[in-house]
């Protein structure tokens, strides 16, 4: 890592080098006293002549900026390459800070004031965020700009851009805090994380888009003159657009050319991509949706945007991968739960849906048992009076209608059969049918005077109220305390709609989105705080929330409702671009399969589960006794294999957008074990496959199939001439070899 700062000659201005362990980033001040980009690349030596590199030809239409005091030089604004820019001063581009000043004038200018350099990485208040276990893993850089104008006409404005390089990685961690030092209030219209300019057009942006039961797809295509942006006004990361995009150069592929990725670490609105200018150059950008934002900064308060994680690779996108899920995995979860092994579950849902009884879970945590199970999760339908969805949230009571002899009663039944126990919750929804609505019907989401849009039968509540969330977490938290509970499912089934607050004045109901998900951040910090041990895991409506934000609460996160193995190859390429298998809940669900209708074996459901956190979602009493053979296999292996989640190097190996294979493996960081998985989706008539080449092994090694086609290998020619992929014949057939150095 190492940061370097050295000084321009004659001017005496700072230039910056953070340097990755493969990359650098580089800013300087211009002699302008503007903050501009300089690199972000491979490694580059820091050298002080290179602030010649900052200036700029001014073009024609292109506004100049003199210095006000003295004036030396001019440079283009609408040329120069900023690392923070702004509205309103003659850069045409987009701006990542917009303010509203109390005279009704818009747009601020920037000039370098001071930095400094932190050893770690501070935490971001109220912000879920990547961190530092020591202060030698990561070093700080924090520029203050100033905001130009003189503090008689309403200036006083500082921007500090913040800037973290970790040991060994090349990532670097950005984001920004607005402080309004004047005497009057400003408003924000707009305060993104993060803004890279970058040289040239010739890039491929790659996006995630989805929707429900298909998240994250990837997309890609090459960069246009002008914006290209995805986001989100869903009050929610949500499933439709992900606040993640990469900009690759046209020849990178998975393993190589260069790659370079925005990740923003939040769950709520987000923007992000990129504008090509008049001269063909870059800029990349991402933050909160400036739509439906407004913040108001009184004097003396501070605004902290949330972080983006910047990665750099060489190695094409899965090395961009590797870059996020190693930073993601040991540096963005948190808690126990982290390095920990997780349990094999068995989730109730899609066996029972709303309609069971104490007996009935007691029978399917049994079987559960039988089989090596070692969680069993209570779904939807336990409290208030909840028989379909048209209820009861707000009422995190037990529905002694249901559950006669009470949560706890069933938590011990569960427990008595070897398993822990675990159960949902929906904390930020309300139902209209609920005792908690009968009591505050104003504690949800609303604007006065208009109707108040459902989504699932169900309100949103005002998390952006601190009372709110409290009362919702004395109930939960009271749950918690009396069953023994061990696991916790935290889902969210609906956007945000009529988004206004009854507790702020005017000049705050722009801040409503973000206070909301404050408050989702606040109860989040409290469970965890609280209840250390008890493993969270994420879910909304599926993967609508698989997000950078919500993975430092919940260390895994439901990865999407379709539980359809071969529909969820897709799911889960595109989720493995930013996020390690680990994160990845993924379980074996009954077939017809319920979103799609389709049969697939179930060993094939149990290989592409074994992908992500393996686990269950069916009764496993209708299996025959050959599946319920195959099902004690699936979960011995995956008690057999999970280390490897927690710890391997994932390689996607054929990409199931392109072919109609998908493979992908994990290899030990000591390259002594590997578990390698190949799924056909359609076979073909008269046609072989070709062998699958593997990837990350020790050359030199030979290595032995302990599971899977029998054999031994060496690492040299798995890689080079791959393994045989004669196993697989027949529509949805998959093989996994687990490996080990012999
Ligand atoms: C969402 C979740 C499902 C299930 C249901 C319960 O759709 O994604 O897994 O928990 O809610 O209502």
């Amino acid at each position: 890592m190492v940061l370097i700062t050295v000084l321009t000659p004659g001017i005496n201005q700072p230039l910056f080098f953070l340097r990755g362990a493969a990359s650098t980033y580089a800013c300087g001040v211009h002699q302008n006293g503007l903050l501009c980009h300089l690199h972000w690349g491979n490694s580059i030596a820091p050298n002080a002549s290179l602030a010649g590199r900052l200036d700029k030809d001014v073009l024609a239409f292109s506004p100049e900026h003199r210095r006000p005091q003295p004036a030396v030089g001019k440079s283009g604004h609408d040329v120069l390459s900023y690392e923070y820019p702004v509205a309103n001063t003659g850069d045409f581009r987009e701006p990542a800070l917009d303010i509203l000043h109390a005279d009704g004038t818009h747009g601020l200018r920037l000039l370098y004031s001071a930095h400094r350099v932190i050893a770690g990485k501070p935490a971001l208040t109220g912000l879920p965020a990547t961190y530092a276990e020591t202060a030698a893993e990561a070093e700080t850089l924090e520029i203050d700009l100033r905001d130009a104008r003189e503090s008689s006409a309403g200036g006083g404005l500082i921007v500090t851009l913040s800037y973290t390089v970790f040991a060994g990685r090349d990532v670097i961690v950005r984001s920004t805090r607005i402080t309004n030092h004047g005497t009057a209030p400003v408003t924000l219209t707009r305060a993104l994380s993060a803004s890279v300019d970058l040289p040239g057009n010739r890039f491929d942006l790659l996006t995630l888009p989805g929707a429900w039961a298909r998240e994250r797809w990837v997309e890609r295509g090459p960069l246009r003159s002008g914006t290209q942006f995805t986001g989100s006004r869903r009050g929610a990361s949500s499933h439709q657009d992900h606040p993640f995009f990469a900009l690759l150069a046209p020849t990178a592929g998975e393993t190589q050319g260069e790659v370079r990725g925005f990740s923003l670490v939040y769950s709520g609105n987000h923007q992000g991509g990129a504008e090509v200018d008049q001269m063909f150059n870059t800029r990349a950008l991402l933050g909160i949706h400036p739509d439906g934002f407004t913040w108001h900064l009184a004097p003396g308060e501070t605004f902290q945007t949330p972080e983006v994680v910047l990665a750099y690779s060489q190695a094409g996108l899965g090395g961009l991968s590797a870059q996020y899920h190693r930073l993601y995995r040991e540096r963005l979860v948190r808690g126990v739960w982290r390095d920990r092994e997780r349990p094999i579950l068995i989730n109730n849902w899609e066996a029972t849906y709303f309609d069971f009884t104490a007996d009935k879970l007691a029978a399917i945590a049994k079987s559960a048992g039988a089989i090596g199970v070692e969680l069993f999760v209570l779904d939807d339908g336990w409290f208030g009076r909840r028989n379909d969805d048209t209820s009861s949230l707000g009422d995190w009571f037990t529905d002694a209608a249901k559950l006669p002899a009470g949560l706890g009663d069933v938590g011990h039944r569960i427990q008595a059969e070897g398993l822990r126990f675990g159960l949902w919750f929906e904390p930020e929804m309300i139902s209209t049918e609920s005792d908690l609505y009968r009591a505050h019907p104003d504690w949800c989401l609303h604007i006065p005077g208009r109707a108040r849009t459902e989504g699932r039968n169900q309100l949103v509540l005002d998390f952006s109220r601190p009372e709110v969330v409290d009362a919702v977490y004395a109930m939960v938290a009271k749950i918690l305390r009396e069953a023994p509970i061990g696991y916790v499912k935290w889902d969210m089934n609906r956007h945000l709609t009529e988004v206004g607050s009854a507790s702020l004045p005017a000049e705050r109901q722009g801040e409503v989105f973000h206070r909301h998900i404050l408050g989702v951040y606040a109860f989040a910090e409290r469970l965890v705080t609280e209840f250390p041990e008890i493993l969270v895991e994420g879910c909304s409506g599926g993967g609508g929330r698989y997000d950078p934000g919500m993975l430092y609460y919940t260390p895994q996160v439901w990865c999407s409702d379709n539980t359809d193995a071969i529909a969820r190859l897709r799911i889960q390429h595109g989720t493995s671009i930013v996020y390690p298998p680990c994160t990845m809940g993924a379980h074996v669900s009954a077939v017809p399969n319920h979103q799609l209708h389709r049969t697939t074996p179930l060993r094939t459901r149990g290989h592409v589960a074994l992908a992500g956190q393996f686990g269950f979602e069916l009764d496993l009493i209708d299996l025959d006794a050959t599946d319920l053979a195959e099902a004690k296999d699936l979960t011995a292996l995956a008690k057999r294999t999970r280390h490897l989640l927690r710890s391997g190097d994932h390689h996607r190996l054929l990409d199931p957008n392109t072919g109609n294979v998908a493979a992908w493996m994990l290899v030990a960081p000591d390259q002594g074990e590997a578990m390698v998985t190949a799924v056909l989706a359609l076979a073909e008539p008269n046609w072989r496959l070709q062998p699958l080449r593997l990837r990350g092994l020790d050359p030199k090694a030979l290595y032995r199939g302990v599971h899977g086609p029998a054999g031994e290998w060496t690492g040299d020619v798995l890689m080079e001439l791959g393994l045989p992929l004669t196993a697989l014949k027949q529509d949805f057939q998959s093989c996994l070899w687990h490996l080990r150095r012999v």
